[in-house]
């Protein structure tokens, strides 16, 4: 079984699909993950991240940096959707993300494209969303709870131009999959977007 999970920053998809992998006992891999990564090469090589050739360049980072808690911060988040953006990036990761949707049994995962572009032939795809104001504010007190002192106005404004970016773009834009699932998170707890993202994948199971 594939369960796709996208969404926009801080809606709550990578909660969901580490919950749904838990439940089904499957694999799970946090593709934006692999964008902070090739960003963070960019910043530590002093490469450009708007030159899609540098950006490639750094495509080829070391899996241990897969663990950098500097992956998480705002800085890396912002340089993460520009790098995204470059066609030759994706075109980098996309037989890693899709080798790792088809491992024997199945797997979860979250990012952008993972319904429309990874794993179009998903068992079942969610669309998980929450108002730009509650997402700036979950993700202001996490960045808090890691010891950053950035405003939550900044970070507003930067999940703001995040969106911007990766809907705006050409290549595999943020946009939610005509066979998916929405799932508004706005005004649910952790718990309640679990329960009813197993329910949706259930019925879309069953279906
Ligand atoms: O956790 P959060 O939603 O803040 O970001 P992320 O999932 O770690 O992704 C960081 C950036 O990588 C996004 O803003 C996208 O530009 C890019 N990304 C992508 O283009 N495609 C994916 N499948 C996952 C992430
Ligand atoms: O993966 P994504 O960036 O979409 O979001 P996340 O890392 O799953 O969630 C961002 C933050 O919102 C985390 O601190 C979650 O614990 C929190 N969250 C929440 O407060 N309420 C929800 N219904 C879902 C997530």
């Amino acid at each position: 079984m594939i369960i796709a999970v996208d969404g926009p920053a801080a809606s709550g998809k990578g909660t969901i699909a580490r919950a749904l992998a838990r439940h089904y006992g499957l694999p799970h891999l946090d593709t934006g993950l692999l964008y902070r990564a090739v960003a963070m090469t960019v910043q530590r090589l002093e490469l450009d991240a708007t030159k899609e050739a540098d950006a490639v360049a750094a495509c080829d980072f070391d899996d241990s940096l897969l663990a950098d808690p500097g992956l998480r911060s705002d800085a890396v988040g912002q340089l993460a959707s520009v790098v995204s953006a470059h066609p030759l990036v994706r075109a980098s990761l996309f037989q890693r993300q899709k080798r790792f949707a088809h491992q024997p049994g199945g797997a979860v995962l979250d990012g952008r494209d993972i319904g429309t572009v990874i794993a179009p032939e998903a068992d079942a795809k969610l669309f998980v969303k929450a108002t730009p104001q509650i997402r700036a504010r979950r993700r202001h007190s996490e960045l808090h709870a890691h010891g950053a002192t950035i405003s939550y106005d900044k970070v507003l404004a930067d999940i703001r131009a995040r969106d911007a970016r990766d809907s705006g773009r050409a290549a595999a834009p943020l946009v939610q999959a005509p066979d998916s699932a929405l799932l508004d998170t706005s005004f649910l707890t952790i718990d309640e977007s679990v329960r009813r993202a197993i329910a949706l994948v259930e019925a879309r199971v069953a279906a």
